[in-house]
Formats: structure tokens, C-alpha cells, sequence
């Protein structure tokens, strides 16, 4: 979109969690209400929030986000009494999972009523329902009226915002408000599950394992269309979505998997490489490796004995050739929850730090690994060096 397309003021406008104020989330609601737009936090990564029943705010929203009009919204709301007049039934199974993990990070897909509109689902008979726990998510909703359709406030194709400051970086001027919650909590967006199937399926891994579904009701499968794209090609996943290139920084980004000793040096022999080329080397390490690079690399704040600190906000080495490496510890990986919440953030950041081209460890750990890696790979569109 053109810089003429910014034509209004965006109102940044703080928000304490633990003490809402009241005016603050009338004068939002009022904006939704009214069809304007509203970009709050929720604990998975910021929504960019219009009233989901109204077919001209959904316009709006696939408008600002420039996002193709056929990939469907997610409608938020914050009571189980606003789920009946919008769904065409709630499978028992649904119930279920409502009472687990409801309000919380998971979205369920449901035939959808007349009260939607097509412009909200994208055109499908069916709508994506979720009830979010952030404290702002919910007071915003209730002053809204009660739906609010929210895909995540980023620009379509860019990392989703997991902090008002990245909103602001893809919707100042395209948007009426901006309110300011804090850094999301899980940092990636919610467990997509379709209930208009026998067995429920998995459109999108996120903080919600198919293992913490599976406690719950039974059998649960993952769509054939999510898994490793090499294999699967030609199976379309049904969350269209997912189908997009997505997440994708400007710089050409591969993951390198193997050993944890033939990643590192894999990584370090290609960056060496790149920077006597002249070349931003980008490198995603985790807290355990990052000051390895540091000093393979020959960083000057490794050999200042400062490297932990100078990593934590990323830290770049310049090399005689004018090359140089900019890495970024994206986390913990025994804490995978620390990884999840800073990977967009730290795709970001190499597009700020202009890296020609990235470098990132494989992050397939036990809890989060499935909906982490779902993320890198897309965002490395699939780019994998076997080491
Ligand atoms: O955590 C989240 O879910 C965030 C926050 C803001 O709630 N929202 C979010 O929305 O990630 P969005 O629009 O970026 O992603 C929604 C995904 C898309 O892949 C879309 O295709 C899929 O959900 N989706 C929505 N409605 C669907 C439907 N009826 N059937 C299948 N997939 C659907
Ligand atoms: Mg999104």
C-alpha cells in the first residue's frame, strides 16, 4: 500500500492490565461500534479489531492489513453466552474444550449462522471462534458489543506483533487505535482446531499441544497439508491461512538442522564466509550458543568478557571487509516458552539491522517445538540446510 493510504491519525493509548480504565475501553469500543478499527493486545500476539458482524469493518480490516479478502477472521468474543447465536451447533467435544482452555489460546472452527457475514469467513460456510484471556482483549470485546473479528495486526506477509511498538510499525495512519498492553505473553498465534469433522483437526499448532487436546477429547488429527511441505506436496492445508507466505523477513533466511556441534559450526563457516564477502550476516542462536558465534566469529564483545548482556538485544561484530554478523539469542531452549515469545520480534529485528542474509538453528524442542518450527520454517519458506 502506498504511503497516501496512511490517512488518519493512529491513537496510541496505554493500558494497565491490572487496573482497566473504563473511559479508555469506551472510547475503543465506541471506535469499533462505530466500524472503525482497534488494534488491542491478547496473550497470543495483538489483534487488529473490528466488529465481526458487520460485513464493512471486515472490508476494512483485509484493507489495512492488505491481505487478500478470502482468508477468513477470527471472531473473538469474551462470554460462552455469545457463542450459540453465531455458531449453527456446539459439538459436545467443543464444550469440552471450551471448559479446559477457554478463555485462552486456542480457536475453534464451528458452522457458522447468518449472523456472520461472508466478508468476516472469507466466504466459508463455517467461522473461527475464540474466547482470549488477555484482561484488555476482554474488557475491549464487551465494550464493542460483543464480536470483535481480529486477524493479528500485522501487514499481510510480515512477522504477527507481539508489542504495540510493532503494531504501530505496520498500521500507524491505516488504523483509528492502537492499545497498549504490554509484550504478548505466548508470543505466537493460538491452536487452530476444526469441530465440523468427525475426528477434530488441527489447522494451526500453537501453545495448545495436540497432546494437551488429546487429554481432553480423545482422538485429535493434524492436517496432512501442516506437515513438512517436501513431503507433502500438493496437499493444500485447509486453513487458508496457512497457505500464504508468511512471517518472511526481507533477507533470504535458512535453517540449519543437525547435531547441535554441526549446526554451530555450520553456521559459523557460512557466516565466516558471508562476511568476507561483505555481506550482514543475520544469525538466530539460542542462550547457550550465542556467545559460541560471538567468539567463532571473533566479536569484540566476546573478547570483552560482556557477551551475555551485549547478545540479550542482539549484538553485531564488524569484520575488516565491511561484513559483519548481527545475532540475536532468540531464548531458552529447556524454557521453549522464552523462545516462542521472542522469535517474530527477532524477525523483525533483522530487517531493522539490514542482515543480507540469515542463518538460524533448528528450535524442534519437546513442548512448543511443533508450533515454533511450523513459524521459522515458513518464514525460511521452507529453506532447510542439512548439516
Ligand atoms: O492468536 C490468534 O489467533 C490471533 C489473535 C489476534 O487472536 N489471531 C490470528 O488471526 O492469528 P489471523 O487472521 O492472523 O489467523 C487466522 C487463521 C488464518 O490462517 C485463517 O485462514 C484461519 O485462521 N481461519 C479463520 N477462519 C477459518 C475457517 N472458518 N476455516 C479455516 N481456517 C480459518
Ligand atoms: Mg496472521
Amino acid at each position: 500500500m502506498s504511503e497516501t493510504e496512511k490517512t488518519m491519525h493512529t491513537a496510541l493509548v496505554r493500558v494497565d492490565p491490572g487496573h482497566i480504565d473504563p473511559a479508555v475501553m469506551e472510547c475503543a469500543g465506541g471506535i469499533i461500534k462505530n466500524g472503525g478499527l482497534v488494534a488491542f493486545p491478547t496473550e497470543t500476539v495483538y489483534g487488529l479489531g473490528g466488529d465481526a458482524l458487520s460485513a464493512g469493518a471486515a472490508r476494512k480490516i483485509y484493507a489495512a492489513k492488505g491481505r487478500p479478502s478470502d482468508n477468513p477472521l477470527i471472531v473473538h468474543i469474551a462470554d460462552m453466552e455469545a457463542l450459540p447465536p453465531i455458531v449453527k451447533s456446539v459439538p459436545p467435544a467443543a464444550i469440552a474444550l471450551a471448559n479446559a482452555f477457554w478463555p485462552g489460546p486456542l480457536t475453534m472452527i464451528f458452522m457458522k449462522t447468518d449472523r456472520v457475514p461472508d466478508e468476516t469467513s472469507g466466504g466459508l460456510p463455517t467461522v473461527a471462534v475464540r474466547m482470549p484471556v488477555d484482561p484488555v482483549a476482554a474488557a475491549l470485546i464487551r465494550a464493542s458489543g460483543g464480536y470483535i473479528a481480529a486477524p493479528s495486526a500485522n501487514r499481510s506477509g510480515r512477522p504477527s506483533p507481539t508489542s504495540a511498538r510493532h503494531v504501530m510499525e505496520d498500521m500507524d495512519g491505516r488504523i483509528e487505535m492502537v492499545l497498549d498492553g504490554g509484550d504478548a505473553n505466548i508470543g505466537l498465534e493460538s491452536t487452530i482446531v476444526d469441530l465440523t469433522e468427525e475426528t477434530p483437526v488441527i489447522l494451526r499448532p500453537g501453545f495448545i499441544s495436540p497432546d494437551m487436546l488429546r487429554d481432553v477429547i480423545g482422538d485429535v488429527r493434524l492436517d496432512p497439508g501442516l506437515l513438512d511441505a517436501a513431503a507433502n506436496k500438493g496437499v493444500r492445508p485447509k486453513a487458508p491461512g496457512m497457505r500464504y507466505r508468511h512471517y518472511a523477513p526481507n533477507a533470504p533466511l535458512y535453517v540449519v538442522e543437525g547435531s547441535e556441534q554441526a549446526v554451530t559450526a555450520g553456521i559459523a563457516e557460512r557466516s565466516a564466509r558471508a562476511i568476507q564477502e561483505g555481506k550482514c550476516v543475520g544469525i538466530m542462536a539460542s542462550d547457550k550458543t550465542a556467545a559460541l558465534y560471538e567468539e567463532l566469529l571473533g566479536s569484540k564483545a566476546a573478547a570483552d568478557g560482556d557477551a551475555g548482556r551485549a547478545l540479550k538485544d542482539g549484538n553485531s561484530s564488524e569484520a575488516v571487509t565491511g561484513g559483519k554478523a548481527v545475532i540475536f539469542s532468540i531464548g531458552n531452549r529447556d524454557e521453549d516458552i522464552t523462545i516462542a515469545r521472542r522469535l517474530f520480534s527477532v524477525l523483525r529485528e533483522f530487517d531493522d539491522s539490514g542482515a543480507d542474509v540469515i542463518y538460524s538453528e533448528s528450535f524442534d524442542t519437546p513442548k512448543l517445538g511443533m508450533a515454533i518450527m511450523n513459524r521459522l520454517l515458513k518464514a525460511a519458506g521452507h529453506q532447510i540446510i542439512k548439516v
